[in-house]
């Protein structure tokens, strides 16, 4: 297994939508194991594709930090959201920001697991936070994008001077 670099904002990738997985070889399990390894070398709850240079919809997560206790979730779709809950967000490609960020308390999701089986899970406070942030990742979204106007002004405006 393998760290791979996390991209960092404003790289092009993390504004692309990635295309679903249409197979799962002996690359694709390496990939996601060295994503599950870079999102522990990294303190990450969460990690999708995008963020380590690659355009598949791969998420993987962990909402308590326990090796073992990984999530991976291929080709995921939200299939129904339920309340709304106000929390604490940060992000791997977009560091030293964090920020509160209103989002769905509740989820149902599909997709496949590593061995390629259908799943179905439902999930609710971080673990359903952490989805809907990796998922955005997939479709190009940074947590920063869904800050209310004038707060996404000056995060976008800190970290251009910041990172160019
Ligand atoms: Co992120």
């Amino acid at each position: 297994m393998a760290v791979i670099e996390v991209v960092k904002y404003p790289a092009p990738i993390l504004r692309q939508k990635a295309k679903p997985l249409t197979s799962l070889t002996e690359a694709e399990n390496i990939l996601i194991k060295d994503m599950i390894e870079t999102m522990y070398f990294n303190n990450g709850v969460g990690l999708a594709a995008t963020q380590v240079g690659i355009d598949r919809r791969i998420i993987v997560l962990n909402d308590t930090q326990k090796k073992g206790d990984e999530l991976v979730i291929i080709n995921p779709k939200i299939v129904h959201v339920g309340g709304r809950v106000t929390g604490q967000e940060g992000c791997l490609s977009v560091p030293g920001v964090s920020r509160e960020l209103r989002r769905a308390n509740a989820l149902r999701i599909e997709g496949l697991n590593m061995e390629g089986k259908e799943i179905r899970l439902d999930v609710k406070g971080l673990t359903a936070r952490i989805i809907q942030h990796e998922i955005d990742h997939l479709d190009g979204i940074l947590f920063v994008d869904r800050l209310p106007f004038f707060q996404r002004r000056k995060v976008l405006a800190e970290l251009k001077k910041r990172c160019g």
